[in-house]
């Protein structure tokens, strides 16, 4: 296992929810952290500076930057702050994503395009932006954030499970490209986790916010063989292993409590 302690990371959707997980344990882990979130809305900016304290707290240097996965420019930005401010790039995490739960029959054009062009050519594009750096270094950690959804069929989902299916794929053909260059790639696939993503899901079906948490707990006791739904601390502490793990490239944890085996 690889000593990541010094190290610089670069997390996309860092602001909160899974986002945030992976910042506090990669921050724990002694990385300094620069996060790629949608600073232009208020209530991000907030959550990002947030974010921020909380590592800054921790003893390490951390930063937020405005960027949309689905802008070069802004990603070019962002892979350069890193390497500008903290003097390098070991570790990259496409994390950003979207998940709006629409049934096939009512699904529009438009939300099938910006789920993808997010979630999948964000991913791809997060990526390159970053390879530059890595390449210079001959090093690097990508984990991205896929989901159990790419595994497998979910009712309203037929456009975030082929989403997120491709990130797997992408996963494994970069894994091939890159391993020579010392690059790996590897990505966390989340089950139930309680986020303004699974938050705002649950606003369709009505469900009050004071009950949102505890619901989906429930639901989650009741479909996992480990009896909890997930956090956003179990996420960062497997993109903490895949960082380390220097001998493992091309595949997916599955952080789902064994929601699917
Ligand atoms: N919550 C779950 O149960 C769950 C399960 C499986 C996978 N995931 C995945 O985890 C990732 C994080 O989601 P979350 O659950 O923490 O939700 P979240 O809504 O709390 O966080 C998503 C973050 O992504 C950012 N974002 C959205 N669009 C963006 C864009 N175009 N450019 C840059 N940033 C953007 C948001 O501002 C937010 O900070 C997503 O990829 C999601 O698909 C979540």
């Amino acid at each position: 296992m690889s000593d990541i302690t010094g190290q610089v990371a670069v997390i996309t959707g860092g602001a909160r929810g899974i986002g945030r997980g992976i910042a506090l344990e990669l921050g724990r882990a002694g990385v300094d952290v620069v996060i790629g979130d949608l600073l232009s809305i208020p209530d991000i900016a907030a959550d990002a500076a947030e974010t921020v304290a909380m590592l800054e707290q921790l003893g390490r240097r951390a930063t937020a930057v405005q960027c949309d996965v689905r802008s070069e420019d802004d990603l070019e930005t962002l892979m350069g702050s890193a390497v500008k401010l903290f003097g390098r790039l070991d570790i990259v995490c496409p994390n950003a994503g979207i998940c709006n739960l629409s049934a096939a029959t009512e699904l529009s054009v438009e939300e099938f395009r910006r789920t993808f062009d997010i979630n999948t050519l964000g991913m791809f594009l997060t990526v390159r932006a970053a390879l530059p750096a890595l390449l210079e270094q001959g090093h690097g950690s990508i984990v991205a954030t896929a989901s159990i959804t790419g595994l497998r069929g979910t009712k309203e989902l037929v456009h975030y499970a082929a989403s997120k299916a491709a990130v797997i794929s992408m996963v494994q053909t970069l894994a091939l490209e890159l391993g020579p260059q010392g690059i790996r790639v590897n990505c966390i696939l989340p089950g139930t986790v309680f986020t303004g993503i699974s938050a705002a899901q649950m606003d369709k079906h009505g469900v009050p916010d004071e009950m949102k948490e505890q619901i989906l707990d429930q639901v989650s006791a009741g479909t996992t063989p480990l009896g909890r739904m997930q956090t956003p601390t179990d996420m960062g502490q497997a993109v903490v292993y895949l960082c380390q793990a220097d001998n493992v490239t091309g595949t997916s944890i599955n952080v789902s409590g064994g929601a699917v085996l």
